[in-house]
């Protein structure tokens, strides 16, 4: 395997009027390309402030992101990052994040339609996405007529219509019941395991890391324990025994 993403002593903080929050602190670790990675941690760890800033969204005060094995200097700097983001990166959120107004085939489509796609070809791709996600019949349902797991499907197929290289996932199961949370871990699992996606998915919940290759914990803006789970049988018992021992 080879890295797709790779940070280097990465530092962000926050400075609100008389402190200074300190959300990562001189984090490296590289993402290999088609893996699962999960990373864990308390509220407040850094986790969320990570993914943004893998994601372009975010900028951190000092450190290094190579892509592909090249140093990009702008990647959470416009116009780069605008670039970054369309071509490698797909993002789901707890809170799904999917425009009430707009129905399901016009969720799925917005991607395309920033993109400047051509209206045949939308259609096809989002017909497309929509039965790999096992919503035929519900695209012209809006968000509200949805259930929450039917509503991260509409999520995860906006973010894979462009079939991008790397998904993020911000505790994406974290509204979700026992049941809903492993279809949608089974469905990404699956994605993983066709395609070659590169996902890295943040969660509380050591069932869900349990489908990882590998789990990052992480305490106070750091890497505190990082162990692969290949070949680990029981990753969710191995999980919970590190976590608990860990002291995170
Ligand atoms: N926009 C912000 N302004 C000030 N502090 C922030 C902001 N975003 C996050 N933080 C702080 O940075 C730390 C890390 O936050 P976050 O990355 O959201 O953690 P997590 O996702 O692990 O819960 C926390 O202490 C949080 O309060
Ligand atoms: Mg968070």
């Amino acid at each position: 395997m080879s890295d797709i993403l790779r940070v280097e002593n990465i530092t962000k903080t926050y400075k609100t009027i008389d402190s200074t929050i300190y959300a990562l602190r001189d984090i490296s670790f590289e993402i290999e390309e088609g893996e699962i990675l999960a990373i864990m941690g308390s509220s407040g760890s850094g986790k969320s402030t990570l993914l943004h800033i893998l994601g372009a969204i975010d900028k951190p005060d000092s450190g290094k992101i190579y892509i592909n094995h090249c140093y990009e200097k702008n990647y959470c700097t416009e116009p780069k990052a605008t670039e970054i983001r369309s071509e490698y990166i797909g993002f789901i959120y707890q809170n799904f994040n999917l425009l009430k107004d707009f129905s399901v085939e016009e969720n799925i489509a917005l991607p395309l339609i920033l993109d400047g796609v051509k209206e045949a070809d939308i259609g096809k791709r989002v017909q497309k996405m929509v039965d790999l996600v096992g919503l035929s019949g519900r695209e012209n349902h809006r968000p509200g007529e949805l259930s929450g797991g039917q509503q991260q499907r509409v999520a995860i197929a906006r973010a894979l219509v462009k079939s991008p290289k790397i998904l993020l996932a911000d505790e994406p199961t974290g509204n979700l019941d026992y049941k809903t949370s492993i279809e949608i871990m089974d469905f990404l699992a699956k994605a993983n395991k066709d395609t070659g996606k590169t996902m890295v998915i943040v969660t509380h919940d050591p069932k869900i890391a349990a489908y990882a290759d590998r789990v990052l914990f992480f305490k106070d803006g750091e890497i505190k324990g990082e162990y692969s789970l290949g070949e680990i049988e029981d990753k969710l018992d191995f999980i919970v025994d590190k976590w608990r021992n860990s002291a995170i």
